[in-house]
């Protein structure tokens, strides 16, 4: 059901975690994917293993995301998918965030969707369509406790999310948001270490996940494979949370 042979991905943050599993995915499903990560070392590694092209990038910079889009071209002919995925966290309250770090947090998040999409839209517009998808985060939707930053930014994902299916809907472009639980990546690991546990004790407090485990990258993934694919074509504007039922 799920084919994107002959599709041409870009994956932003697609060095680690739910970035590069997607990036395994979308490439075990026939697409060609580029890579756009900070990270050279481990993305050229992700490129090597999945066939695709990594391009170095800061997603906050408008300049770099036009060579990530460029690169896309040059290598694919043109964009069909975009996985806005590259996000960060900072961990404080309205009391005590710095105003660098609120700023960062937002260029990162928000900002990325906006400087990789305008320049992904024209073309998918002239191509008859596309699938966008953009990581959310389930505290976008309900919040969560002491990352007041990440939480605004991933609220103004979802809603941006709503907001661009309905701009770009008439030229058969779908734009939708997956909203993962907790799921085990570098980002979870730091958070927990911050939060002064450790990884083992954090993934062990079982009681708010039904399914009896956190998330893995690739759960991520083959939901993001799916949007991507022709198999959701009815399917846009929508927020998913993959979270196995969890409401931690
Ligand atoms: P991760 O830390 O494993 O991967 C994030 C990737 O983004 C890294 O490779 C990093 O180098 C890259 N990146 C960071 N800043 C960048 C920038 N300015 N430009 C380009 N690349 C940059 O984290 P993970 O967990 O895979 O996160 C992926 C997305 O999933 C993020 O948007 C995150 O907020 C979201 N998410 C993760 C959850 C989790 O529990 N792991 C839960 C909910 C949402």
């Amino acid at each position: 059901m799920i084919d994107l042979s002959g599709k041409s991905a870009i994956v932003t943050g697609g060095a680690s975690g739910i970035g590069r599993a997607t990036a395994a995915v979308l490439a075990e499903l026939g697409a060609g994917v580029v890579i756009a990560d900070l990270d050279a070392e481990r993305g050229e590694e992700v490129a090597k293993e999945v066939g695709g092209v990594f391009v170095r990038c800061d997603v906050s910079r408008a300049a770099d995301c036009d060579a990530v889009v460029a690169a896309a071209v040059a290598a694919h002919g043109g964009v069909d998918v975009l996985f806005n995925n590259a996000g960060i966290i900072r961990r404080s309250t309205v009391l005590d965030i710095a105003e660098d770090d609120w700023d960062l947090v937002m260029a990162v998040n928000v900002k990325s969707i906006l400087l990789m999409s305008r320049r992904v839209v024209p073309l998918m517009a002239a191509a008859g369509g596309g699938s966008i998808v953009n990581t959310g985060s389930g505290w976008g939707i309900k919040g969560g406790a002491s990352a007041i930053s990440y939480c605004a930014s991933k609220g103004a994902v979802v809603n941006m999310t709503r907001a661009m299916a309905i701009d770009h809907g008439p030229q058969n472009i779908r734009v939708n948001c997956v909203c993962p639980g907790d799921t085990a990546t570098g980002m979870l690991a730091d958070e927990a270490r911050q939060l002064g546990e450790t990884v083992d004790s954090f993934y062990a407090d079982a009681a708010d996940r039904p399914l009896g485990r956190i998330g893995q990258p690739r759960d991520i993934a083959q939901t993001v494979a799916f949007l991507a694919s022709d198999a959701a074509a009815f399917l846009s504007g929508a927020v998913i949370p993959v979270d196995g039922a969890g409401t931690a």
